[in-house]
């Protein structure tokens, strides 16, 4: 009887504290391992979003940054190189205390991934902090180094037993881009990784999957009943996905030589960003449910051909960047000037689905372009009929729903309406909305989400083996084709690509957006 007094004074449905995915989840005891750490992602991204996740509160009391790395260096010049790279690039207030208690726990183990000393040594240091520090055995290895290294981190990690958890105990590793440089690669880089690791506990990152407006695509679709009965191919056109850079190589020529736009990019953050616009409904957004639906939408991918005329590829030539006049892809420090490598590259993908059938999914990224910014725009289809006198419409152009993904976060809905006057004259006009107005919370940096999910066991936001081998299969066939056909066009910096890539769309009948 007590209890069921005490039943009848809960509320109905309480939200248990678990289920409330508006409190902040906080990582459990553990500690991270970077592999690469004195490399520029390090620096730039992870090291000040780790700070920003310490600062937030969201890291576990005890928790343990351990770099890995080739430099002579002590305890105390690691704590001095992260705090350079907090100082400069944490987005929260630096704190003493904060940093206090997070620098006691960053140890620095010199070492090259061959060195089976060096790993020997990480082996018995994890353990150490395990003791004390209180990580429970629970660590995440990061592997920010190129991919060649890939199998000597995870047969070391495999060989000194840090790959293994004991019970109640777990071990992940989470692997930066590039995955592979084609299919056939990725599925052999797979097949290294899942022979140490299981496949959940693989983090495979896409930063792009980590930002904010990108996670919005599913909120603004699914959540709402205006855009899902036009989100089709009665009414939508054609979508562009558009990720235009105005930085050029800067110093990284010696990684993108031999990469390139379409491998660097389209393969893994645009042609996700095509999966989350293009996917059906999942039945939740479960990790499981959400990847089954990713998958379905991209094994549905097709390149259109024929290439000559549905790609374009470039490399930019000096030019200006707004008042700043720039060198070109070949005058670039370290980059070879006869090589191939593209800075621009756009395709023409189909989607085999009763949804996309016939809407051609336009994507383009480049390097050196008039101006940063992401954003993908589904142009919808003229009305069928239009009562109007010929000239009234005259500069009317297609409905557009554009998601902006950065910078400008936010929404932006483009239709006609009449010209205040006493003629009848339909001109564009936009609907604009924006994040940092209607908000005043600010969005985290995509590393800390990442990162973050990645300590929580929370893959959502993290691409499968199988995504990345079907992403690579969309793509492979382009890059054959170019790899056989000559030298990329050229465009000026600051411009928007090579004249190749208008003449794509125009054969269809249709223009890019100039953002
Ligand atoms: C990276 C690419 O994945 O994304 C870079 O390797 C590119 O070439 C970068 O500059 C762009 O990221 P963001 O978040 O600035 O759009």
């Amino acid at each position: 009887m007590a209890n069921a007094a005490a039943r009848e004074q809960q509320p109905l449905n309480p939200l248990r504290q678990a289920d409330d995915t508006r409190l902040p989840r906080i990582a459990g005891p553990s500690g991270l391992v970077i592999f690469g750490v004195t490399g520029d992602l390090a620096r730039k991204k992870l090291l000040p979003a780790i700070y920003d996740l310490a600062n937030r509160g969201l890291l576990p009391a005890g928790f343990t940054l351990i770099g890995f790395g080739r430099r002579e260096w002590s305890k105390r010049d690691f704590e001095d190189y992260v705090r350079g790279a907090v100082e400069k690039g944490a987005r929260t207030r630096f704190n003493d205390n904060v940093w206090e208690r997070l620098a006691e726990g960053m140890h620095f183990v010199r070492g090259a991934f061959n060195d089976d000393q060096a790993f020997d040594s990480l082996a018995e240091l994890l353990r150490e902090m395990d003791a004390t520090r209180g990580t429970a055995g629970n660590w995440a290895y990061y592997l920010s180094v190129p991919p060649d290294y890939f199998s000597d981190v995870i047969h070391q990690l495999d060989r000194c037993g840090m790959a293994t958890p004991e019970d109640g105990q777990w071990r992940r590793v989470v692997i930066e881009k590039p995955f592979g440089h084609d299919a056939a690669t990725a599925r052999e880089l797979n097949e290294v990784v899942n022979q140490v690791f299981p496949e959940r506990s693989v983090f495979r990152i896409d930063h792009y999957l980590g930002k904010e407006t990108v996670q919005n695509i599913l909120a603004l679709r699914f959540a709402n009943q205006l855009f899902e009965p036009i989100w089709n191919a009665n009414y939508i056109d054609h979508v562009q996905i558009t990720m235009a850079e105005d930085i050029g190589l800067g110093g990284r020529a010696g990684y993108y030589d031999g990469i390139g736009a379409a491998r660097d990019v389209i393969q893994n953050h645009l042609i996700q960003l095509m999966a989350l616009v293009a996917m059906e409904e999942p039945a939740s957004f479960s990790p499981r449910q959400l990847k089954a639906e990713k998958i379905k939408v991209l094994r549905a991918t097709y390149p259109v051909e024929p290439f000559d005329r549905t790609t374009a590829r470039g490399q930019y030539t000096a030019g200006w960047q707004g008042s700043e006049k720039v060198v070109g892809l070949r005058e670039e420090e370290g980059f070879d000037p006869d090589s191939t490598t593209e800075t621009f590259a756009a395709c023409t993908l189909q989607i085999n689905t009763r949804r996309w059938a016939g809407v051609p999914f336009y994507l383009r990224t480049g390097k050196r372009l008039g101006r940063r910014v992401t954003e993908i725009a589904l142009v919808l289809k003229r009305p069928p009929y239009q009562p109007f006198q010929p000239g009234q419409t005259e500069s009317l152009t297609n409905n557009a729903v554009v998601l902006r993904i950065q910078p400008d976060e936010g929404v932006l809905m483009r239709f006609g309406s009449k010209v205040p006057g006493s003629a009848l004259e339909v001109r564009d006009v936009n609907m604009n909305f924006s994040y940092s107005e209607a908000f005043t919370e600010k969005s985290p940096e995509a590393y800390e989400r990442l990162i973050l999910d990645a300590l929580l066991d929370e893959s959502s936001l993290f691409p499968t083996n199988e995504e990345v081998e079907y992403s690579w299969e969309i793509l492979d066939p382009i890059l054959d084709y170019w790899a056989e056909n000559g030298r990329p066009d050229e465009y000026a910096a600051g411009t928007w690509g090579p004249e190749s890539a208008d003449r794509m769309l125009e054969a269809d009948g249709r223009v890019w957006r100039r953002p």
